[in-house]
């Protein structure tokens, strides 16, 4: 079955996608039945390229500081309205920058896809957390999917872990490190670094922004906790009730004390339910040595869920990067095949 595809946004996760989709054409294929065929890429700045008989993914690659000349694309008409029209498209895959504030803007790229019946499949944060209820509440009505497992912990399976792998399970609490940059920090603060000289060797790795406080104040482990409040725990919170604390104000002789007495400091998202409520938080947690987040160090997230049925399971894995957030791209659109009686799985003899 061919799946059409449409890529809005082709920096980092896009191209990570594209790539995973070049290397494992055949075994799509053969493994899963589907063709993938990505016939539109949109970008921001850079143009807009739309074959509907689909693009050459490497030549796309290789010419992206120059999309407008790449020979061999069509000159349809291509804004994403012009895409979303026909049947051409079956899936958006939206990979635009996350804004908090107002969502955008992939909150409107992703409505326009869904009213014009197509599935989604997001890494963005932004959209998940001004306005899930409206998302999938429009995705209902349309028919359609819109599924993010790359906006928690990039390809590290963790939404559909809780909501598909552990179906049944209550979860009642739930405990993650999903900010690999403060952990980086604070593994480096560990091992001899003082703050100001740990933030910065984060910065030169790529770990960390020019402008770090969305990481180090806590707002990106802020928005994944609601995340996880809103679609693991079913309880939609807005960003503002999530308590948050950065690492800002740890200093190396704190990560040293609570050392000393046989604990670590991770930053740590916690959701829990408390009674009829769900209690959302981020801030610096003493761990005992033994618990199972607090061996995960340098850039790895983590998340425990405290389940009735499983007790506590955790996964740990990449919270970031190219390939990593493509893949969880990937198992969202295989997941949306599946689902729709679309996805044959073959094992090779
Ligand atoms: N990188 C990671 O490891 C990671 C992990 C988990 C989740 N995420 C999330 O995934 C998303 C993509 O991340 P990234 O690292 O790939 O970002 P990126 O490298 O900055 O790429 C963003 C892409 O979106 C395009 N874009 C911007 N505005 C657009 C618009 N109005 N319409 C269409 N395209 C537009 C940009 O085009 P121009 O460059 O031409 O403006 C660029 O191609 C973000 O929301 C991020 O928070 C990233």
């Amino acid at each position: 079955m061919e799946l059409g595809i449409a890529l809005v946004g082709f920096g980092n996760v896009a191209q990570g996608l594209a790539r995973i989709l070049i290397r494992k054409r055949d075994l799509l294929t053969t493994r899963y039945g589907i063709i993938p065929v990505v016939k539109a890429v949109v970008t921001g700045s850079k143009g807009t390229l739309w074959d509907p008989s689909g693009l050459d993914l490497e030549a796309v690659l290789d010419s992206m500081a120059d999309l407008e000349n790449l020979s061999g694309v069509s000159a349809l008409p291509a804004t994403i309205d012009e895409i979303l029209k026909g049947d051409e498209i079956s899936v958006v895959v939206d990979t635009t920058p996350t804004d908090l504030v107002t969502g955008e803007p992939g909150l409107s790229i992703i409505k326009r896809a869904i009213e014009s019946g197509k599935h989604v499949v997001s890494s963005s944060k932004g959209p998940v957390s001004v306005a899930l209820p409206e998302l999938t509440d429009l995705a209902t009505r349309h028919g359609v999917a819109y599924r993010f497992e790359g906006a928690l912990l990039s390809g590290t399976p963790s939404i559909n872990l809780a909501m598909e792998a552990m179906a049944g399970c209550d979860v009642v609490k739930v405990q993650g490190i999903v900010n690999g940059t403060t952990n980086y920090i604070l593994t480096r603060m560990e091992e001899g670094m003082g703050y100001e000289d740990a933030l910065a060797e984060a910065q030169d790795r790529g770990y960390a922004e020019t402008d770090p406080s969305g990481d180090v104040d806590g707002w990106d482990a802020a928005v994944k906790a609601q995340i996880i409040a809103s679609v693991i725990m079913g309880e939609p919170i807005s960003l503002d009730q999530v308590e948050r604390r950065g690492i800002s104000e740890i200093s190396r002789s704190d990560v040293l004390a609570a050392l000393d007495r046989g604990n670590r400091i991770k930053l740590i998202a916690q959701v829990e339910r408390r009674g009829r409520d769900v209690v959302a938080s981020v801030s610096p947690m003493e761990l005992p040595l033994d618990h199972p987040l607090a061996g995960v160090m340098g850039a790895t997230n983590a998340i425990t869920y405290e389940t009735d049925n499983l007790k506590d399971v955790t996964i740990v894995g990449p919270g970031a990067g190219r390939e990593e957030t493509g893949q969880a791209l990937l198992a969202d659109l295989l997941a949306i095949f599946r689902e729709r009686g679309g996805l044959v799985v073959r094992r090779s003899a």
